[in-house]
């Protein structure tokens, strides 16, 4: 068994948002679980660079659009460790185009990937939560989970309905410790962003300062 130290699973911990919640919660002394499904360049210098020998960093590679998968993750996480005290739900990715050309198989990956691997991961992990009485849940929507922008259905679909998620499960944890909350973010610049930056200088012929401004104001 691992230490006693806190626990947290972080998906899409190797992102560009997840790789500094990783190192926050490393650096406070959680043993982390990363659950992503690519290594980069990053992880490695989250691991190379530890302070300290006292907690963990372990990676699971999985595709979250896979529910056997992430099921297979909590089975095997289960013998390993006594305590999964904190999810954060951050895995994410994004697809641009009208709703009429919008590619059915990226609408089911979005779709995946976004909400239905959060809906998945909390249903694991709350009997693990109940039995040691305590946790947390964070889910990371974004503004689209509050308002729309154009071309972007899959990605504002999933972002409102993880805001529904979460006050479902807040209200079906409400009487014992443990908490669902979401968070909102705002434009960030990480490869989920620059990304949409590139593909929109190439396809409008324009400088990809031009476009962050376009952005923006969306
Ligand atoms: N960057 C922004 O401006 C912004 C704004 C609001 C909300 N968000 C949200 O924040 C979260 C993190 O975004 P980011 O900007 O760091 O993006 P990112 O692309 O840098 O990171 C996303 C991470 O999710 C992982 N991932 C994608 N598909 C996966 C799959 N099938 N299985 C396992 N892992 C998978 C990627 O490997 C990557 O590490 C996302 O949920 C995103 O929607 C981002």
């Amino acid at each position: 068994m691992i230490n006693k130290n806190k626990t947290a699973i972080i998906t899409g911990g190797l992102g560009g948002i997840g790789i500094e919640i990783t190192k926050l919660f490393y650096k406070r002394k959680y043993n982390i679980i990363i659950v992503d499904n690519k290594i980069n360049s990053a992880f490695k210098k989250v691991i190379f660079n530890k302070t300290n020998t006292k907690n963990t960093i372990l990676y699971k590679k999985v595709d979250l659009s896979n529910r056997k998968s992430i099921k297979n993750l909590f089975i095997n996480l289960k013998n390993q460790y006594s305590n999964i005290d904190v999810l954060i739900n951050c895995a994410g990715i994004q697809h641009v185009d009208p709703v009429e050309s919008f590619p059915d198989t990226k609408w089911e990956q979005i779709l995946n990937v976004n909400l239905s691997s959060s809906f998945y991961t909390s249903k694991y992990v709350l009997p693990l939560m109940k039995k040691n009485k305590w946790g947390r849940i964070i889910n990371i929507s974004s503004v689209h989970g509050q308002v729309a922008s154009i071309n972007k259905s899959a990605y504002v679909a999933s972002k409102h309905g993880m805001i529904g998620l979460t006050k479902t499960i807040a209200l079906e944890t409400a009487k014992i410790p443990i908490t669902c909350n979401v968070i909102c973010p705002g434009w960030v610049n990480t490869l989920l962003v620059s990304k949409q930056i590139t593909q929109r200088a190439k396809k409008n012929n324009t400088s990809k300062m031009k476009e962050e401004f376009k952005l923006l104001k969306e």
